[in-house]
């Protein structure tokens, strides 16, 4: 069985679907999900889009903002473009229909959020922001490309050093280009504020066809994931501390107070702050009590509240942080190319560089707007198409290797929380490599297994990972951002713009 597209999406989130609706009127667009079409950290986001749109802003302030919450280690080209069009993506957004919060004025409302030096971000509905543009995006694209729900990637088709489709576990699509926008891995850790599809599937299947990957080692945990009786219930927006939240221990203290920028002070800094009262087995708070109209301003999180049991009204959110976003992932060039010809990459999947070692807030949806227009410009301006196709695979795959069976998904992510967490040390990381040892022989093969269970699938793409990041972890001594070693507790001006790059050496073929 096997289709030819002029394009193929793997994913649905904000950067696959502007990209398929980018391209929808140019070829024969097909997007696949492992999931179902809102099963996506985008539709999750609550913060909004930071865009520099206000009179007394500027994209100058906003670049800078950026460098300093990723500490510098960016590519600075990216940043510039990303930042300068960010009005362009708001009034791109508007133009298909979809409708920022406004004052009586119909002055777009902008929020505040950590290490944003003005009021940047634009939002819907309060905190509903992913939702209501991905159900837009879902009708733009209705009915002029083809969905596949329920489909997982397997493997990329590679022939002569190029990506010309996907094999999935119902058929081969061929297509002149691949492009993937899967999302990130923030289910490698056992608390995470992202949903359940996010296991890093798209940067494995690159790495096993041979593209590089870049700077796994630095992954954002965000402060605030609302926790009751221990267990993850979903995320606290930045926003609510934009508008007044303010951490505290249990015993009412202020726990931000010292650092300048308080509880706006960068993620990893916050993170940081209530991991250190966590390990001492202290509990950390979201006080709301200041925040007038909290219902009306956050209804997801309110909802979220409710539907746990949790009183908004006590004032007081128990939060912890979670992995939130990979600031690194499939390294690509300005246009989304990745280092093999014909696969693009956009959205968290992407290591564009334009989030350094620690993003800054409401810049992701902004990346995968900006990137999604970038990748389907350049498809556009293209006329290499693929042709006499013939490809030797085996589709049933290999059986699938017993060692799989006996390792879960639950406990790779006990380990990664322990070992290659918010802290990090040349030991941790080591135990956390002495763990993964005896399943090295599936660490560098490609998943071409029989057995194409969902489940199965993204355990190896979370071992494949995991031991990816640990080395990367490993590899860099010194903290920066979304990356702190403790036996390193500073940033070394020589690692400010290095990067860990990863390629498979027998990559399949
Ligand atoms: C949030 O609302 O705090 C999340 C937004 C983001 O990750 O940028």
């Amino acid at each position: 069985m096997s289709k030819k597209a002029g394009v193929i999406i793997i994913g649905s989130g904000i950067a696959g679907l502007m990209t398929a609706h980018l391209l929808a009127d140019f070829c024969h667009v097909i997007l696949i999900t492992k999931s179902k079409l809102k099963k996506s950290n985008s539709y999750l986001a609550q913060g909004g889009i930071a865009a520099a749109i206000d009179r007394n802003d500027h994209w100058h302030h906003h670049f800078t903002d950026t460098l300093k919450a990723g500490y510098g280690h960016h590519d600075e080209a990216n940043v510039e473009e990303m930042v300068k069009q960010g009005p362009n993506i708001i009034a791109q957004l508007m133009k298909i229909g979809v409708k920022f919060d406004t004052n009586e004025q119909n002055q777009i409302l902008l929020g505040m959020e950590g290490a944003h030096q003005k009021r940047r971000i634009v939002h819907i509905n309060g905190d509903q922001t992913g939702k209501e543009i991905i159900k837009q995006m879902m009708v733009m694209v209705q009915n002029r490309i083809t969905i596949k729900e329920d489909t997982l990637a397997v493997q990329l088709l590679k022939r002569n050093q190029e990506i010309i489709g996907v094999k999935t576990n119902k058929e081969l699509i061929y297509a002149d280009y691949t492009i993937i926008a899967s999302g990130g891995a923030g289910q490698i850790y056992e608390n995470t504020s992202n949903c359940q599809e996010a296991t890093g599937d798209g940067m494995v299947l690159a790495y096993q066809a041979g593209a590089q990957l870049k700077d796994l080692e630095f992954v954002q945990f965000h402060p605030t994931v609302l926790m009751k009786e221990g267990k993850p219930l979903g995320l606290v927006s930045e926003a609510v501390r934009g508008e007044g939240g303010v951490l505290v221990t249990a015993n009412g203290i202020p726990l931000m107070s010292n650092h300048p920028q308080k509880d706006l002070a960068s993620r990893d800094v916050v993170s940081r702050a209530i991991h250190h009262q966590n390990i001492n087995g202290e509990k950390v708070y979201l006080d709301i009590t200041s925040i007038e109209n909290f219902r009306a301003r956050f209804p997801s999180i309110t909802k979220l509240c409710e539907k746990a049991n949790i009183q908004i009204e006590s004032g007081l959110l128990e939060v912890r942080p979670g992995a939130h976003f990979f600031n690194g992932g499939i390294q690509v060039n300005s246009n989304g190319n990745t280092t093999l010809n014909r696969l693009y990459a956009v959205g968290e999947v992407a290591c564009t560089g334009v989030h350094g070692a620690n993003r800054l807030a409401s810049n992701s949806l902004l990346e995968g707007l900006v990137f999604s227009n970038k990748i389907a410009n350049h498809i556009r301006n293209r006329r290499d198409f693929i042709s006499g196709i013939k490809i030797e695979t085996n589709f049933f795959g290999r059986d699938l290797e017993n060692q799989v069976m006996w390792l879960n998904k639950s406990q790779i992510q006990a380990w990664m929380s322990k070992y290659v967490g918010i802290f990090r040390t040349k030991e941790s990381l080591e135990i956390m490599l002495s763990k993964l040892r005896p399943y090295e022989s599936l660490l560098n093969k490609p998943t071409d297994y029989m057995i194409h269970t969902r489940e199965h699938l993204e355990t190896i793409h979370l071992l494949q990972l995991a031991f990816l990041i640990t080395e990367s972890a490993l590899l860099r001594k010194e903290s920066r951002g979304g990356h702190f070693r403790d036996d390193y507790l500073n940033s070394d001006p020589d690692w400010t713009k290095t990067s860990i790059i990863w390629k498979r050496e027998n990559e399949m073929n």
